[in-house]
């Protein structure tokens, strides 16, 4: 298959603000038509990344390439981009017809053509019908749709689209996430995504670009991002995850807690200390005598599709997720398949995530929190 175009190119970008380096040496390239996201904590400089591309804010170092030219110093206008902010404002004394043919009339484009292109574009949001009413007047969803179609009708070649389904509910948000996916399909326009919900992310985009501290740790499809992260920031960020401390002994085997496993992966150093990483619906409880590894349950919840399991294995809490329920208190084996077993380099991440202790220590405090409370009252 023919490697569509790049219409955006990242080079280098640098921009601290009050002295403080908030991009670091960002490079990236969006292809046309790609859904890409930026997917990262709050403060990581996702909004910072499209608002220099959109030409809000203007780098101190590096360049904006769009469509294969330096936009560098060039304003919002001059370039093929819309925005929808994050927090989107409508119009609040037009009705919906207005508020989408805002920029149109701005534009002085043809009254026949606004009619035209307004009307095609309300229906592929599902808003025909709505063209009189006042936007105060919709619910949630309906004002988002507005605002995306008042983004499309000017026909950017790439959409910026920041957190625009934030303030909506979970039932909500899931429908539009459909819906902008097949609306960004049917149009084949880029969109320029930024979300810190790893699940959007993850079933919505052609792309994911994790982000943290100013700087782009992986840059990937979904399934890559989620079955190969980098490093243990990707990996503790992108879904739950188990990170421990392992040795490479030689290909296809790492030795954790003095017990060797079998995995896939190849080309470490010999003895080479690395980070493991295993997903925990991947792990099997069985039989404590035919684990590879076993240890005590000091806690289970039940998520509805499966129970979530902290056992505790030398010091170790692990995270397992399982139809298996067995009681707090119990000895149980795990074990784990050899192609589940994802091996990184150690990196600045090392150590800092991926041991459920902190999680039940946050649970315990929560706990805390809430008879104290009742005290209170
Ligand atoms: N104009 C500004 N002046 C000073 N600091 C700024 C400015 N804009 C952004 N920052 C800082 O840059 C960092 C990155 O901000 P940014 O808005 O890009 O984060 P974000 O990833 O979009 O976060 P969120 O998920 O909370 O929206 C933050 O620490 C923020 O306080
Ligand atoms: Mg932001």
């Amino acid at each position: 298959m023919k490697e569509k175009k790049i219409v955006v190119e990242l080079k280098n970008i640098g921009i601290s603000f009050d002295g403080e380096q908030i991009l670091d040496d960002l490079n990236l390239e969006i292809r046309d038509g790609e859904f890409v996201t930026f997917l990262g904590p709050s403060g990581c400089g996702k909004t910072t990344t499209l608002r220099i591309i959109g030409g809000f804010t203007q780098p101190d170092t590096g360049e904006v390439i769009i469509d294969g030219k330096n936009m560098n110093g060039a304003p919002p206008y001059k370039r093929q981009v819309n925005t929808i902010f994050q927090r989107y404002a409508l119009f609040p004394h037009l009705n919906v017809f207005e508020n989408v043919a805002f920029g149109l009339r701005v534009n002085k484009v043809d009254s026949k053509e606004i009619e035209k292109r307004v009307t095609a574009m309300l229906e592929s949001v599902n808003l025909s019908g709505f063209e009189k009413r006042q936007v105060h007047s919709l619910s949630g969803g309906q004002q988002q749709r507005v605002a995306i179609a008042r983004a499309l009708v000017n026909n950017p070649t790439i959409l910026l689209l920041d957190e625009p389904l934030g303030a909506l509910d979970l039932k909500l948000r899931k429908d539009m996430q459909n819906e902008l996916k097949n609306i960004q399909q049917q149009l084949g326009i880029t969109f320029i995504f930024v979300t810190h919900d790893q699940e959007e992310a993850l079933s919505m985009s052609d792309t994911v670009v994790v982000m943290n501290e100013g700087r782009i740790q992986q840059i990937g499809t979904p399934e890559d991002i989620y079955n190969e992260p980098k490093n243990a920031f990707v990996a503790d960020f992108i879904g739950e995850s188990n990170i421990l401390d392992g040795i490479m002994r030689e290909d296809r085997l790492v030795e954790m807690f003095g017990h060797k496993f079998d995995c896939v992966d190849i080309g470490f150093g010999k003895n080479e200390p690395v980070d493991v990483v295993v997903r925990p619906e991947d792990i099997d409880v069985v039989e404590p005598e035919k684990g590879q590894l076993s240890g005590t349950v000091s806690s289970i919840t039940f998520k509805g599709v499966h129970y979530e399991i902290i056992v505790d294995i030398n010091d170790f809490k692990w995270m397992i997720q399982s139809t298996d329920s067995p009681a707090v208190g119990d000895v149980i084996g795990i074990s784990i398949p050899p192609q589940d077993i994802h091996i990184m380099k150690k990196s600045e991440y090392s150590g800092m995530f991926g041991d459920y202790s902190t999680f039940s220590d946050e649970m315990e405090l929560i706990g805390d929190t809430e008879i104290t409370g009742e005290d209170e009252t």
